[in-house]
């Protein structure tokens, strides 16, 4: 017997089915709720409401856990790499040996951007923040590729995740290319896809470059920490673009911009922002703690808390650790790493984050470890959104494989009844 929720309106009850998920979650589900009652619920950031069931992401806030598919992010992080944690988020499985060498050589076929492309970025100035300059280009990667994928077709659809993975990495490194007036680098196929990061970011036609494979095994890792986060606001924003049908760049580039925003993806910059302001004014952690909860200050300790975490966030613990090994292994000794843990420490036994269950999350310590990598600031939400690719595209797919309908929330009406025309005197 499954069960139901009741609800009494006006004296007369209504019930609902209540539906269960595969690690026990339980949700009403008032897909008739209108119909019935002719009421609707109203959840102002969706706190308590769910968009979907999805079969790629698990998480829970309480216990800390994140698992892609079922494998835990610490096993994933440890065992796997990027491409291989890009395919079992996009197809369900871990991919064999051969699988995973064919899906890295099919990604390789749409490495090379259109040429047109480069009139297009020329268009911005060198000022332009990195994500309003992807936002663009991946949007306009439509303009190349205007046929919108048939999902239902399997070759089809694994061609456009094959061009997005390759096309999206390009773009995202021409963009700081264009703010550092260097030429635009191209994918070069006899290499892996983080060690391409790395050479079309920091590879100059006047001298030789080779990437450190410390820094690559610490961005692979570091792109499988960021892959995918079940329904966050940008895969949300995905997912609902999508939902009208709009074709996968269309949808990723929105995406890009709901990432870029300070509360979400565009912390990272900001607590690199934070500490570094705080290292300048002398390194007094105390005072910033004050003003993040001083509620007439719109300071917020960014990096710090989170909508489901209401305990460590599992992937702040591993990047914490692994900007500790990076910096160590590279010799770098940032004062800032250590304005960071002693903030940490004060935050973590201060009332104000304890009542609220505020602690780090996945931004509070991976732009120390990007600046260790020599990523520059403003492209750490850039390096946020390679690293969520692959979650994107996986839950568009499930979206439009779901055949889930157009996303269109309801409102309460609060202005004006009905009145007359009179122009204003
Ligand atoms: C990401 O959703 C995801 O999964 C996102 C993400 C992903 O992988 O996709 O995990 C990535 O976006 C991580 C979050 C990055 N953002 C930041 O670090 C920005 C700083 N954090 C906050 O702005 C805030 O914690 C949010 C936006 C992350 C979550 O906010 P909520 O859940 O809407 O909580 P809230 O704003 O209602 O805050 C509850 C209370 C409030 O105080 P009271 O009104 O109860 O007195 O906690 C306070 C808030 O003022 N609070 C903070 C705080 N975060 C919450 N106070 C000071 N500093 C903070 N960082």
């Amino acid at each position: 017997m499954s069960k139901t929720a009741t609800i009494e309106i006006d004296g007369k009850k209504y019930e609902f089915p209540i539906i269960e998920g595969s690690e026990n979650e339980e949700a009403i589900d008032i897909k008739k709720l209108r119909e019935l009652t002719g009421i609707i619920t109203l959840d102002p950031g969706y706190k308590n409401s769910g968009s979907c069931t999805s079969k790629i992401t698990f998480l829970d806030g309480e216990l800390g856990i994140l698992r892609y598919r079922g494998y835990s992010i610490e096993d994933l992080a440890e065992k796997a790499d990027f491409l291989e944690t890009s395919y079992l988020l996009i197809f369900g499985e871990l991919p064999t040996a051969d699988q995973l060498e064919q899906f890295e050589n099919d990604i390789r076929k749409y490495t090379l951007v259109n040429e047109e492309m480069k009139s297009i970025i020329d268009g911005f100035p060198k000022t332009a923040h990195p994500m309003g300059v992807l936002a663009a280009l991946t949007s306009a990667l439509t303009a190349f590729n205007p046929k919108s994928v048939n999902v239902d077709n399997e070759k089809e659809m694994y061609q456009a995740v094959c061009k997005t993975m390759g096309k999206f990495l390009v773009i995202a490194t021409w963009t700081y290319r264009k703010s550092m007036g260097f030429p635009l680098n191209y994918y070069d196929n006899t290499k892996g896809y983080v060690e391409n990061f790395m050479e079309l970011m920091f590879k100059l036609p006047t001298e030789p470059y080779k990437a450190s494979p410390i820094i690559i095994e610490a961005l692979d890792k570091l792109f499988i920490l960021h892959a995918d986060h079940e329904q966050n606001c940008s895969t949300s924003t995905v997912r609902m673009v999508g939902s009208s049908h709009a074709g996968l760049f269309a949808s990723i580039s929105a995406g890009v911009s709901a990432l870029w925003g300070p509360l979400h993806g565009g912390a990272n910059q900001a607590v690199l922002e934070m500490l570094e302001e705080i290292y300048k004014n002398g390194g007094d952690t105390d005072a910033y703690l004050a003003k993040a909860k001083d509620k007439n200050d719109p300071f917020r300790l960014m990096g710090f808390g989170h909508r489901v975490y209401k305990s460590f966030d599992p992937r702040a613990q591993i990047i914490k650790k692994a900007a500790n090994e990076v910096l160590a292994t590279l010799g770098v000794d940032d004062p800032i790493l250590a304005i960071a843990k002693k903030l940490e420490v004060a935050a973590l036994e201060d009332e104000y984050f304890k009542s609220r269950n505020l602690y780090p999350n996945v931004d509070f310590y991976s732009g120390i470890i990007y600046r260790a990598l020599g990523i520059p600031t403003d492209m750490f939400t850039v390096m946020f959104a390679i690293g969520r690719l692959p979650g994107w595209i996986a839950q568009w797919k499930e979206m439009r494989e779901n055949k889930e309908p157009i996303g269109r929330p309801r409102q309460i009406y609060t202005g004006a009844a009905l009145r007359d025309f009179k122009k204003p005197q």
